[in-house]
């Protein structure tokens, strides 16, 4: 192997500069030339490789977003596209690729090594929502969940001063994680997540009694997913039969996908950037790195995207507990 590549795809998430610069500084280490692909799949079909240096990733450990963009590809989808994203690596004598993203950007991976082995690709899980087979946390998921924190603390102090319930919408089309992590670390009334069925009436119950006991503000935390709805859609619902709060809705949306990457997200990016290059060299392909009970692990493409990851029960039990 002599020369590999680096993208970043889907949602951009806090710590990809960190693992793009333990990628290319480990790619070096190992006497490697390292390429970023720009804009995910989006820049490997227009044919946007540039070459990177050490001094290319210097002063990004610390900044959210990507340097080399990121893209949501509808023309990789098509087998015209990858062709074409193909041809180009050829063009550049890539002969590896490490791709840091979330489950698209690993079915797009799986689809283009089945017909193009030629290429192997190493996956790094980079995106907020922690939605990933085979690893415990997610390069992004700790900035967002502190964001989450700093804004619902926030939340918080007006929602006690004006005696009101608020309904805060986090990030998390298909999963619980954010919501159900930061929704303890701000000790929320309620958590509604869509791995279980949220019941409007049972919400009400647990507000009405909090209303007995004479508790003048609520925080609710409500998962994007959730089957009920959005924030706004559950408030108006639970307005319709209980409307003893003054209610208000926010919806945090794509806040959590930026700032300062937390020093948890900085230290996995790093490692995690520097284990796939070494999984490259080492003639590994079609997997995820991860880290499980701090260990390092590899999972195939498709395991990592079958969407069957669990939320922690004993969390979800314990924020019910908690909240009373
Ligand atoms: O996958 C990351 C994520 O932030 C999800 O939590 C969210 O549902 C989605 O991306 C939003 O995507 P976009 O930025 O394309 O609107």
């Amino acid at each position: 192997m002599k020369k590999i590549a680096v993208f970043t795809s889907g949602g951009d998430s806090p710590g990809m500069n960190a693992c793009i610069r333990a990628v290319v500084r480990t790619g070096i280490y190992h006497g490697l030339d390292v390429y970023g692909i720009m804009s995910g799949y989006e820049g490997m079909i227009n044919g946007d490789i540039i070459p990177l240096d050490s001094s290319s990733v210097s002063g990004i450990i610390q900044r959210g977003g990507t340097i080399l963009k990121s893209a949501r590809s509808k023309r990789f989808m098509t087998p015209e596209g990858r062709k074409q994203a193909y041809d180009n690596l050829k063009k550049h004598g890539i002969d590896g690729i490490v791709a840091i993203g979330g489950d698209g950007t690993f079915k797009g991976a799986s689809v283009f090594m089945e017909e193009y082995p030629d290429v192997p690709f190493i996956g790094l899980p980079g995106t907020i929502d922690n939605d990933l087979i085979g690893t415990d946390f997610t390069i992004g998921y700790d900035t967002a969940i502190n964001t989450v924190v700093e804004a619902v603390d926030k939340l918080r102090d007006t929602a006690a001063s004006h005696d009101r319930l608020f309904f805060v919408e986090v990030m998390g089309k298909d999963a619980g994680f954010i919501a159900l992590r930061s929704g303890v670390a701000v000790g929320a009334e309620a958590i509604l997540v869509p791995e279980t069925e949220t019941h409007i009436d049972k919400l009400i119950n647990l507000l009405d009694k909090g209303w007995r006991k004479n508790k003048k503000s609520s925080i609710i935390i409500v998962a994007e997913g959730d089957d009920e709805g959005g924030a706004y859609e559950i408030a108006a619902k639970v307005k319709e039969k209980f409307d003893h709060y003054d209610t208000r809705v926010t919806v945090l949306g794509h806040i959590q996908r930026g700032g300062n990457p937390t020093c948890s997200d900085r230290v996995l990016a790093s490692k995690m950037g520097y284990e796939a290059v070494k999984a490259l060299v080492e003639g590994r392909k079609s997997e995820m790195v991860g880290v499980v009970d701090k260990k390092v692990t590899y999972t195939p493409f498709e395991n990592a995207i079958k969407h069957t990851t669990k939320l922690e029960s004993s969390l979800l039990e314990l924020a019910e507990i908690l909240s009373m």
